[in-house]
């Protein structure tokens, strides 16, 4: 059985599609058996993150009741296994997010990690996201709006019986307008898991469709999210 966790943050655009994307990708590099499921589903990115973009069959045609999820599975970069989701409206209407959590019981039988990418906010497919792993880890950037939204994230798990394991911050950019971590650290109480600069070299590899990972291995964000992957256990 996979260890299950959600990678969620509440506000929009902290970074969580490309964390999973790259975390993922630096894991499998590793060796470690790794599947990612994007849950976002009617904002879904994480195929085009990963050069997957207008794959045939998707998590629609599955959440659809279509086809068996064996059939949106695909082979990623550094052989991380991905389960995209399509971006037509079409597909958005299909799938029934009911089916998802059915959908996650079959891919934890398939590999030892599984990560969900979750939607922004705290409406019901958020919930719902949540609520198909056990175990969350929260993203979030440097700033007060980010933060405020971390923790509301934190404490709607702990309700739902989710273990936030840490947090990991990301666009870090060094400059007086950061939050320092340790306030960070003692807002959230939790383990800081990681700590992911703002990256250029992130952006451009996200432009072509690559994980900074394979595109820029030596960048500042690379080694970062290849020394998370390395933890994790
Ligand atoms: N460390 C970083 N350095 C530079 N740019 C970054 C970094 N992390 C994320 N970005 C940029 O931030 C944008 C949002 O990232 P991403 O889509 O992963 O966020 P998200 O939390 O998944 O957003 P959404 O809430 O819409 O799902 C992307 O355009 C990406 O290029
Ligand atoms: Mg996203």
């Amino acid at each position: 059985m996979a260890r299950i966790i959600t990678f969620a943050s509440s506000k929009g655009g902290t970074g969580k599609s490309c964390v999973v994307a790259n975390l993922g990708v630096a894991m499998s590099q590793l060796g470690k058996h790794v599947m990612l499921l994007d849950a976002d589903i009617t904002m879904a990115n994480l195929g085009l993150m990963l050069g997957l973009e207008g794959r045939k069959i998707t998590l629609h045609d599955v959440l659809a009741g279509e086809v068996g999820v064996s059939r949106a599975i695909y082979r990623g970069p550094e052989g991380v296994k991905v389960v995209p989701c399509g971006i037509s409206l079409n597909g958005i209407q299909r799938a029934k997010i009911e089916r998802l959590k059915k959908v996650v019981v079959e891919l934890a039988k398939k590999t030892k990690f599984l990560f969900i990418d979750a939607p922004s906010g705290l409406d019901r497919d958020a919930i719902i996201a949540m609520t198909l792993a056990p175990e969350l880890i929260l993203i979030t950037t440097p700033n007060i709006l980010s933060l405020s939204n971390a923790l509301k994230t934190k404490i709607v798990a702990e309700r739902l019986g989710v273990k936030p394991l840490g947090v990991i911050i990301n666009r870090i950019t060094g400059g007086d307008l950061d939050l320092p971590i340790d306030e960070i650290k003692s807002v959230l109480e939790l383990p800081i898991l990681g700590m992911i600069p703002e990256d250029r070299e992130l952006r451009r590899a996200m432009a072509l469709g690559e994980p900074v990972i394979t595109h820029a291995p030596k960048s500042p964000s690379a080694r970062e999210f290849k020394r998370i992957a390395a933890e994790l256990k």
